[in-house]
């Protein structure tokens, strides 16, 4: 008899509310997302759609004051929203590890780089100076004597790639780690970190405008707008043949991919800011494929050319099968 490895993340039906002093803004309006062990995952949507705070969510690392009315996070088993605060710190210690948004400011500024580093590894031995090697720091026994304001942003990026993968952690959420840096040395930087991370059997979620890197260093992808996953397969099949209409329009308007003398499209329209629970598809209004029942009826998980789609006239082929049932509302 095969035992079935359960998977390493389990995001369920999520939904995410910020609290502001003058509104509500709801960040994940039912994301799901489940990653396997090892598995590369690059999440992908235009700014606002959700990315970082289904990453902060991960490690339950949401502003104070940040509600999750419903849904749940397993990371190994462990029902992330509901675990004492000593269980949760256990929890990122041990398994989990972020790259920010913002490096610098997730350093500690009245510490040395050398002693951070330390910090992050605790009781783990490392040489330091090769850590810091490794992503490509040149003077690194300088660098280990720096203080945060004394180096670039690019330079703190690399930083916190080293630090992350030192622990050799389960999971790796890694937002935007590259977005300072060169295209030379960001493309080296991707190589270490998916080489170390294919070495320690590290689960990687990388949130991304790169639809490029994405391609070359992510098996699967995960598409996010207004706060979901509306389009989750292998990234080869998404990319060569997108099923959700948003997925298909992210990708014509992507520069990289663009065809020289053809003008670039883009998509009309602004992505939403979701207040409470919506009505319908909340992509209806910017949708070249609407029909009468998109802004009416929220679209459902189905299944679709082998990957989870929320559409209900999703493009390609006519052969679709509820995949899930969504929760009730
Ligand atoms: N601390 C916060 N307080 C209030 N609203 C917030 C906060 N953080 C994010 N938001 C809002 O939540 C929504 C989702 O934001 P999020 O940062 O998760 O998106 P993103 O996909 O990571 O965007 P980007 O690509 O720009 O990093 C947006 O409408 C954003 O303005
Ligand atoms: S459900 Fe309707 S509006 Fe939404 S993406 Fe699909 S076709 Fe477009
Ligand atoms: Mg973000």
């Amino acid at each position: 008899m095969t035992v079935e490895t359960p998977p390493l993340l389990v995001i369920d039906d999520v939904v995410t509310e910020y609290r502001t002093a003058t509104r509500v803004v709801r960040a994940l309006d039912g994301a799901s997302l489940t990653a396997g062990r090892g598995e590369t995952v690059g999440i992908v949507g235009e700014s606002g759609s959700g990315k970082s705070t289904l990453g902060l969510l991960t490690g339950r690392l949401l502003p104070s004051g940040t509600r999750c009315p419903r849904g749940r996070v397993l990371v190994d088993g462990e029902s992330v929203l509901d675990l004492p605060p000593d269980r949760v710190a256990r929890l990122r210690r041990e398994r989990l590890a972020f790259v920010p948004q913002d490096p610098i400011g997730a350093l500690d500024p009245t510490l040395r780089i050398g002693r951070q580093l330390r910090l992050a590894l605790r009781d783990t031995p490392a040489d330091l100076a090769a850590l810091l090697e490794q992503v490509r720091i040149r003077d690194p026994e300088h660098v280990l004597r720096l203080y945060p304001h004394q180096i670039s942003g690019g330079m703190a990026q690399r930083v916190a790639v080293a630090m992350a993968m030192a622990r050799k952690p389960a999971l790796l959420i890694a937002d935007e780690p590259t977005a300072a840096l060169d295209s030379q040395v960001r493309e080296e930087v991707l190589r270490l970190l998916f080489t170390l991370a294919a070495e320690n059997g590290t689960t990687v979620l990388w949130l991304s405008h790169d639809l490029g890197g994405v391609a070359r260093w992510c098996a699967r992808i995960a598409v996010m707008y207004g706060g979901r996953v509306v389009e989750d397969g292998s990234t080869a099949d998404v990319l060569s043949a997108p099923q959700h209409p948003y997925t298909g329009a992210l990708l014509a308007a992507d520069p990289a991919r663009a065809k020289g003398g053809t003008r670039l499209l883009t998509i009309g329209g602004t992505p939403p800011v979701l207040t409470d629970d919506p009505q319908g598809c909340v992509f209806a209004p910017r949708c070249d494929s609407a029909g009468d029942d998109c802004p009416a009826v929220r679209p459902a998980p189905r299944t679709v050319a082998g990957r989870t789609v929320l559409c209900h006239h999703p493009g390609g082929t006519p052969e679709t099968v509820p995949a899930r049932k969504e929760s009730a509302r």
